[in-house]
This record gives structure tokens, sequence and C-alpha cells, in this order.
């Protein structure tokens, strides 16, 4: 079976498995306390052009949001989201176990405006109810986001200004950052992402990592304490060189760049066939994930050899598909499913 189903399907990338083994028997202090994770950081400040960043890996993606939201919302405030925002559907109420609502807005491609943003805040501060509801007080979005859609630096710049004027923070979530900075759909480079948000994440599980999420704490008002947050959240790993190993190597000679084109190159090649052969797309995806209707009896043939994601059904002949390439995905099985669509 060759799956695109997803883009956490395969371990990790030779050379930091390599380095992984070459330290094996190697002491170093806990908790991220080691000589490794201290490179990938410098690295990671070096990338971002920015030395007054605050940088901890943690774990997976779930328990990255869950710590960073939580350690930044008071009792009574809210996270703000599109209603497809990883945080809304697919986190098991990770955010609200922690007594947070998370409000959403609607949206048609999986992006948040700043129009909705200050109508949230506008609707918010002017009611007499105000204190009789939950405080917006942090806008989550992914970048790329769940559709495969990107946001552009104007996008964002108006995104992160509403922000501050409506006395909110801004938190990207980056599972796939790679994969949506080396699409052609933005003009943002990694060096932006530091000065239009309060903290993000650099994915590093989806982007040829064994596991592992770089947050970046970019407002000074966030970075206090954090780390009793992590600890607190179970997300602080005992044997953290694990980490700081494999994003020292991810961002070495920009690996980590290298192993996002080489995804979005291949999603490029299926989305001009899926174009040529006929098929709709449901998003305009520019990014690793494609999404693609398909019949339903083109998908039980498929299905004999591939695996893919199912979003959503459009009617009862057809249905909505995801198809995810990663860091790994060889050319020639990207060959094999464009011969069968
Ligand atoms: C945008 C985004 N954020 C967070 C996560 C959560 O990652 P995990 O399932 O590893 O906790 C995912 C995983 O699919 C994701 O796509």
């Amino acid at each position: 079976m060759i799956r695109f189903d997803c883009d956490y399907l395969e371990g990790a990338h030779p050379k930091i498995l390599k380095r992984i083994v070459e330290s094996n028997f190697e002491q170093t202090p806990g908790y991220s306390n080691d000589e490794y994770t201290k490179y990938a950081v410098a690295k990671i400040k070096r990338m971002c052009k920015n030395e007054d960043i605050d940088v901890h890996i943690l774990v997976g993606g779930t328990q990255t949001n869950l710590t960073v939201i939580s350690s930044i919302l008071r009792p009574y405030q809210a996270v703000l989201c599109v209603e497809t925002g990883h945080i809304n559907v697919h986190e098991t109420g990770a955010i609200e176990s922690c007594g947070h609502k998370i409000l959403t807005v609607k949206s048609e491609d999986g992006k948040i405006t700043a129009e909705q943003i200050e109508m949230i805040a506008k609707n918010h501060n002017d009611s007499d109810m105000s204190m009789h509801m939950v405080m917006p007080k942090l806008v989550f979005i992914s970048l790329p986001t769940e559709c495969g859609t990107n946001y552009t630096k104007k996008e964002l710049e108006d995104i992160y200004k509403t922000c501050r004027e409506n006395n909110m923070y801004l938190y990207i979530d980056g599972a796939r950052l790679g994969y949506g900075l080396v699409a052609k759909d933005t003009d943002l480079k990694i060096e932006d992402i530091p000065n239009l948000c309060d903290v993000f994440y650099i994915g590093g599980t989806k982007q040829g990592a064994l596991f592992g999420e770089a947050v970046v704490i970019v407002n000074d008002e966030l970075k206090k304490d954090f780390r009793y947050n992590i600890k607190q959240k179970g997300a602080m790993l005992a044997k953290g060189r694990l980490l700081g190993i494999q994003f020292d190597t991810l961002m070495n000679n920009e690996l980590y760049f290298t192993l996002s084109r080489h995804a979005v190159n291949l999603a490029m090649k299926i989305k001009e066939a899926l174009l040529e052969k006929g098929y709709k797309l449901l998003y305009d995806s520019y990014t690793n994930q494609q999404f693609v209707i398909v019949p339903n009896n083109k998908l039980k043939e498929l299905n004999k050899e591939f695996t893919f994601f199912k979003v959503k059904d459009i009617d009862k002949n057809n249905i909505a598909i995801r198809i995810c390439t990663s860091w790994a995905t060889t050319e020639e099985n990207v060959d094999k499913l464009i011969t069968k669509l």
C-alpha cells in the first residue's frame, strides 16, 4: 500500500537518525539543558534573524498548542480561530480541558481575516454584557492552514495589527511551517514571522524529525516562567537532547527548507496532473496538502493501492479527499498515483 494520507507516515531523515546513533552513549544534562539544544536554539535564532526570541522545543503538536495557549490565557479568556482550526476540531478538547473556550468564525478557505478579528473584538467590547462573556484574548492561526492555504505578508500584517489594536495576542501554529513558506502563494519568509506574531512554532514532526516542535516566543510578556508551563503540561522531555539533535540537524544548511521544497514540488506535480485530468479541487492549495473531489467508485479503485485522508462527502456520488506529500515521498510513488488517477 502506498500512503498519501498525511505527512507523518515515515520515521526521520537519515541524517537525524545517524546523529542520534552517533551520540547514543554521550552523557548530557537532561531537560533540554544539553549542548545540542543550545546549538539548535542558536541556529533557529540565526535563521529568524532575531537574537531576542526564546526557543523551547516540545514533543508534539497538540501538546505544544495546549502548553502555549494555556500559558497565555487568564481563566476567563478565550482563543479565537476559524471553525476548521486544528485546536477546534482535532485536539480532543485539549484547550477546553484547561478551562478555555474556543471562539470560532466561519471561513471558506481555512483563513481568518483581520475584519473578522476586529468584529469579534468590537462586538465584545461594545456589549453591555462583555463582563458576562469570555474575553477574546488570543488569535490562533495555522500557517499553512488546515485547507493547505497560505497567508500573504500583507494579510498577516493586517491580522497582527488588528490583534495589537484590540489588545489580543497572535499565535501561529507552524506544524507545517516549512511547507507553507516554500509555497508560491506566499511572500512570507521565516525571518518575517517573528515580526508578525507574539509566538509561533516551527514544526518538526511532519517535516523530517521523528518528533518535535520548536516554540518561538517573541513577545517578552509571554516569556516569563514558560518552562514551568512546559513541565506542568508533561511536555518537558527528560532526554531533551533528542529534540536538540533533531532541530540542530534540520536547521543545518537549510535542510528544513530543502525537505519542504521536495514535498511541495511533488504536491505541485500531483496538483497539475489532477487539473489536467479534469478533477475539481476543494481548495486551491500550493502546499504539500492537496484536496480533491473524486467519484466514490474511483476512490474505491484507488484504495486498492493507495490510501488518503477522507475529508467529507460532497454528495451521494462524490467525496473530497486529502492527498499529502512529505519530506520522504518518492517521485516514483507520485508517478504511480498520477497514472492511476
Ligand atoms: C496544524 C496542526 N497543528 C497541530 C497538530 C497536532 O499534532 P499531533 O497530532 O502530533 O498532536 C497537527 C496534526 O495533524 C496539525 O496539523
